[in-house]
């Protein structure tokens, strides 16, 4: 039995390094949509569509609970996928509420996908847990591409994150979400754009914890201590999204073909 983790690309993977982490012992089988990356533009039907597709081949592949490592999923599909599937379905979202306790100048900045931003479910996390709290919301096109292609820190890239976080700085954020799984890896670029006195909040780690607790409670953590494996599958070309895989999972591993 394994652990399922989903994304529309590699940005997962940022969830996946604190899964791999925080449960050593646990086999992971990661799906990469690569083929429909980025998710962030796409009407929420066809997102909702993909990532329902892509559980089911979790399951198939022996997933004992899945993780929608995607915010942008989270946010038109987790519904969906907890009432369909008899397993354990932990999913990350814009870490809003830790932003809104945290913050001194009383002014947040979430960076995600226009989907995400767009999406009910976010607005529910800004009503329920912001209020009293400016929450500045920024969309961010083009960066998840950036990251697709492995280019964490070129001129290009770092134009875009001065385009994005700079203007949250000059408002006086205090607090900035990365709401977007593929955006700790730009968390060095962010920071040095932030500046200093400006957290950055990512949920991975979060995310991993409650991934342990519901499998403690479900009965279903895997006896191991260590010595858990990951297999990485993607709906795009292997032989391109392999050496991005690579660099961003920090070894080289074998990325194949996933039929969905
Ligand atoms: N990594 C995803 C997220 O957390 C999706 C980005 C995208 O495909 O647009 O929102």
């Amino acid at each position: 039995m394994s652990i399922g983790v989903l994304d529309s690309g590699v940005g997962g993977l940022s969830v996946l390094r604190e899964v791999r982490r925080t449960l050593p012992g646990e086999h992971v089988v990661y799906v990469a949509d690569s083929a429909h990356a980025p998710y962030g533009d796409r009407d929420a039907a066809f997102i909702d569509a993909r990532v329902s597709a892509i559980a089911d081949l979790l399951v198939a592949h022996g997933a004992k609970a899945i993780v929608v490592a995607c915010n942008t999923a989270t946010g038109v599909a987790v519904d969906g996928l907890r009432q369909r599937l008899h397993l354990p379905v932990v999913a990350i979202e814009p870490a809003v509420k830790p932003a809104a306790q945290m913050t001194k100048t009383g002014r947040i900045g979430v960076l995600a996908t226009s989907r995400t931003l767009a999406s009910d479910r976010f607005r529910g996390l800004v009503t329920t847990h912001a209020a009293g709290v400016d929450v500045l919301e920024q969309a961010c096109p083009g960066l998840v591409e950036r990251v697709e292609a492995g280019d964490f820190s070129s001129p290009e890239t770092r134009a875009l994150v001065e385009g994005y976080v700079g203007p949250l700085r000059d408002a006086g954020v205090d607090v900035i979400v990365l709401g977007c799984t593929h955006f700790p890896f730009l968390a060095p670029l962010i920071t040095e754009v932030a500046g200093p006195g400006v957290a950055i909040i990512d949920p991975s780690a979060a995310v991993a914890r409650e991934l342990a607790r519901r499998l403690d409670s479900a009965g279903l953590a895997s006896p191991r201590a260590h010595g858990g494996d990951e297999t990485f599958l993607t709906t795009g070309d292997p032989a391109l999204v392999a050496p991005v895989v690579s660099h961003v999972w920090g070894s080289p591993v074998q990325v194949s073909t996933a039929r969905v």
